[in-house]
């Protein structure tokens, strides 16, 4: 038999074997057990009350930076709920957080597709978008974006020839759509909560630290373990729970925190910081994300910390060029949402985000999840392209690029229902 067909018939394709031999265990990962202070964890008690907040304290005073946490006067207006939106399958409801407790302060506004043909209390997908809260569903009832939006030309995502002078205007709606799959998402069953990430932190290099969470904060950014607009996401997804919290149409025991890329790496340490998170979805998170730095592979932190100086704490810094010596690594972020379920999703062309360093890090986590008599990642070789494996931790390796697409979300919806199951 030819060996393309073999190939095909047997569901492996010809990159699913190479990723086989290529995904190799990465020498000198630091053990997630280990204590800083000596010794190994052996008890769930001392990973919860040892080692788990050790691990947090590295992350926040080298990587991440210190958040403040809730704001005492913060509060939340609903100023829109259509109980017919979408031709009525859901219930539309926004509603403006103001960060310290002023309407003519910070505001995130936060946007709510909860399913009309379930019984509530239900569970809920948490995720920040790129472009803009009008942009995910071309709904005209939903509050076009009021911050800053990049014009980038020939941006491969969306066609943003509708922004007038770095502002969303009518035309900008629905110009995301295809990445937020409303439909399936509703007929899971699950509600979809969503905020625009400029509303809570600038993502431009020049007004960083100037807008959003950072404005109510300003003496947070004097110090090396200031918080980054990578914290601040973090930081809003939990503002956004708290939200949750107040919302008797959502059950928030049961809220999954999603995010691609750069806000993949977001919804991971919100994930990691917040454990009212019930599970979380990171799409190609990458560098900084779920990704393994010592595998030198794809992005590297200096590049991170230089592009995108504003993501990461200045301790960070330190670290550029010694991958290799880092006192910690990506798995461990993973490691710390054990024993929450976590899928891990990565695309084979996304080489920025070293895929099979994705892999190979969602590995490394699962001896948390065993210490929890969990499996964590039900694959010690990379599965066949396009196809998922679910323990606790879920993987799959899609074709193609960096992206957003309805195979993803497939995945993570199979895995939610796996996992989301009302008790
Ligand atoms: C850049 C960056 C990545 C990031 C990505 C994104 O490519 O280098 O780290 O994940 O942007 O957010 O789209």
């Amino acid at each position: 038999m030819a060996i393309g067909r073999f190939l095909l018939m047997s569901g492996l394709s010809f990159f699913g074997l190479v990723g086989h031999v290529l995904a190799q265990p990465v020498p000198g990962l630091p053990d997630p057990l280990q204590r800083a202070s000596g010794g190994r964890v052996t008890t769930v008690a001392e990973w919860q009350q040892v080692r788990r907040p050790e691990l947090i304290e590295l992350f926040t005073s080298q990587v991440y930076g210190r958040s403040p946490g809730k704001p005492a006067a913060m509060t939340f207006r609903v100023f829109d709920t259509d109980k017919k939106a979408l031709g009525g399958k859901a219930t539309r409801r926004q509603v403006a957080i103001y960060i310290n407790g002023k309407t003519d302060g910070p505001r995130i506004d936060v946007l709510l597709y909860i399913p009309n043909h379930v019984r509530g209390p239900v569970p809920a997908i948490v995720g920040l978008n790129f472009w803009g809260n009008h942009s995910i569903n071309a709904d005209p009832g939903i509050r076009i974006a009021t911050s800053y939006l990049e014009k980038s030309r020939n941006n491969p995502y969306v066609n943003l020839d509708c922004v007038v002078d770095n502002r969303a205007t009518e035309a900008c709606r629905g110009i995301n759509a295809r990445q937020w799959p409303l439909d399936s998402i509703l007929g899971h069953g699950y509600a979809l909560v969503t905020a625009y990430r400029e509303d809570i932190a600038s993502d431009v290099p020049a007004t960083r630290f100037s807008t959003g969470v950072h404005t109510a904060y300003p003496d947070w950014q004097n110090r090396p373990d200031n918080f980054g607009t990578i914290a601040a996401w973090a930081w809003g997804l939990s503002r956004l729970m708290d939200y949750l919290q107040t919302d008797r149409a959502i059950d928030v025991k049961r809220v999954a925190v999603f995010g691609w890329s750069r806000l993949g790496k977001a919804a991971l340490w919100a994930g990691a910081t917040d454990e009212r998170f019930a599970a979380v979805l990171s799409n190609e998170s990458g560098a900084g994300g779920a990704t393994l730095f010592r595998r030198g592979q794809g992005e590297f932190i200096r590049r991170l910390c230089t592009v995108f100086p504003h993501w990461y704490s200045t301790s960070f810094r330190q670290y550029m060029d010694k991958e290799a010596q880092l006192p910690f690594d990506q798995h461990e972020v993973i490691a710390l949402l054990a024993p929450r379920p976590v899928y891990i999703a990565s695309a084979e062309q996304d080489k920025g985000a070293d895929p099979i360093g994705e892999f190979e890090s969602a590995k490394a986590a699962s001896a948390v999840y065993r210490l929890f008599g969990r499996e964590g990642l039900p694959a010690t070789t990379l599965p066949p392209l396009n196809s998922s494996v679910q323990g606790s931790i879920g993987y799959h390796m899609r074709t193609g690029e960096h992206d957003v697409t309805a195979l993803d979300w497939r995945y993570f919806l199979q895995f939610l229902d796996k996992h989301l199951v009302k008790k």
